[in-house]
């Protein structure tokens, strides 16, 4: 099969690397593209096997297969188009996060892979199929917490910033109309997938949102610096049966307050809390024994072969082979995007917002 890569930066690394490590059935023929001539140098030292090109167009010009898969792996501001031709060129493809700069571009590129009869899918479930928090839904799925009605969801570093404190030369981090935003849009589409795939909404209700822009010494001043460093939004989650349960969250990559994360699912007859990302593989399970609360932790360390790096090109390849897989495509990206957005819209203008499943 062939593997289009567009963006030859740090991410294209990492996606290349997987490609080395992807089930060994048959050749992946690996191409990339970038403009950026020492970019592009340099991917091809590391990976000898990748053919190069100066542009996507030209790499994407040679007719179709059934099973090419094109990943975008530029900044936000070029995914939308960048998608939109490779869908055109009738290829599935697997964006990086955030998946477009806004909600229209989202509806947009899902008509265009319908249309085209394509995948669309988002590398936002990077942390999808660890085994923690496969725990954590099937504890949902058997009820061991009764029912769950308060979700928080909280990460809150002190100076953390894209571009400030890691990855200084991509300066596009910091620029709204390149990065669609701050923290929100960096880390959002994992928060939202994970939650998301957790509690299976059938649409959500952005209740309240907040943005700011915590200011420190090392802001920088010559580049645009417009994207917030710290977001907070509750949640109503409107489940099946007529369910719903309350998500707080919060996500700061610059605050003067406390860091710490907090990840916690309470019901009626427990609570379990843990992180979904890197910080610990523990599980805090607490319920009630004999009126006292009785703690149990449990140790789930992932073991698969694929890294959280490798899981986007992994389960996308799945997913174009017919296999099951984690893959997050077309209406269920679209939909985590749009929870992003309406966070922002929320925030701007004060108004509650609704976020359905479906937009087509
Ligand atoms: N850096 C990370 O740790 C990381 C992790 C996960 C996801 N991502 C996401 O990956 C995407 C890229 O981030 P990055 O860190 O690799 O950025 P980067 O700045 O390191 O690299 C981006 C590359 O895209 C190239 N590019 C720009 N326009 C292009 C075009 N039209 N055609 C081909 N190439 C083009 C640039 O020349 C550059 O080499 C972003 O959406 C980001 O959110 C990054």
């Amino acid at each position: 099969m062939r593997i289009y890569l567009i963006g030859a930066g740090v991410i294209g690394r990492y996606h290349a690397e997987a490609i080395r490590k992807l089930p060994a059935g048959e050749p992946v023929e690996l191409k990339a593209a970038d403009p950026n001539v020492q970019a592009l140098a340099a991917f091809t030292e590391t990976f000898p096997e990748a053919k190069s090109y100066s542009d996507a167009r030209s790499m994407l010009a040679e007719p179709a297969r059934e099973d090419d898969i094109v990943i975008v792996g530029t900044p936000p501001f070029t995914h939308f188009e960048l998608s939109r031709m490779a869908l055109e060129s009738g290829r599935h493809v697997l964006c990086e996060k955030p998946l477009v700069m806004n909600g229209q571009e989202a509806k947009v590129l899902l008509e265009t892979a319908k249309r085209h009869n394509r995948m669309l899918g988002c590398c936002s479930d990077r942390f999808l199929g660890l085994c923690k928090t496969e725990e954590i839904k099937s504890m949902l799925h058997s009820q061991t917490l009764g029912e769950v009605y308060k979700v928080t969801f909280v990460y809150r570093n002190q100076r953390a910033r894209a571009g400030v404190e890691y990855q200084k030369e991509s300066k596009w981090f910091l620029d709204r109309a390149k990065s669609a935003g701050g923290i929100l849009m960096d880390w959002g589409p994992y928060d939202f997938t994970v939650l998301n795939d957790l509690l299976q909404p059938e649409s959500i209700e952005v209740a309240a949102a907040w943005t700011s822009k915590p200011v420190t010494q090392a802001d920088p001043a010559d580049t645009t610096y417009d994207v917030e460093g710290h977001v907070g939004a509750m949640l109503k989650y409107c489940l099946a049966g007529g369910k719903s349960v309350w998500v707080q969250y919060e996500r700061a990559s610059c605050t003067h307050g406390e860091p710490y994360h907090h990840v916690e699912l309470e019901g009626t007859l427990g609570a379990v809390k843990w992180s979904p990302y890197f910080e610990t593989d523990q599980i805090d399970y607490k319920r009630d024994k004999e009126g006292q609360v009785e703690t149990t932790e449990n140790l789930m360390a992932h073991n698969g072969p694929f890294t959280v790096m490798d899981h986007p090109i992994y389960y996308f390849y799945l997913k174009v082979k017919g296999l099951d897989s984690q893959a997050t495509i077309n209406e269920q990206a679209v939909f985590n995007f749009q929870c992003l957005q309406a966070i922002y819209d929320c925030a701007e203008s004060g108004t509650p917002q609704t976020v359905p499943h479906s937009v087509l």
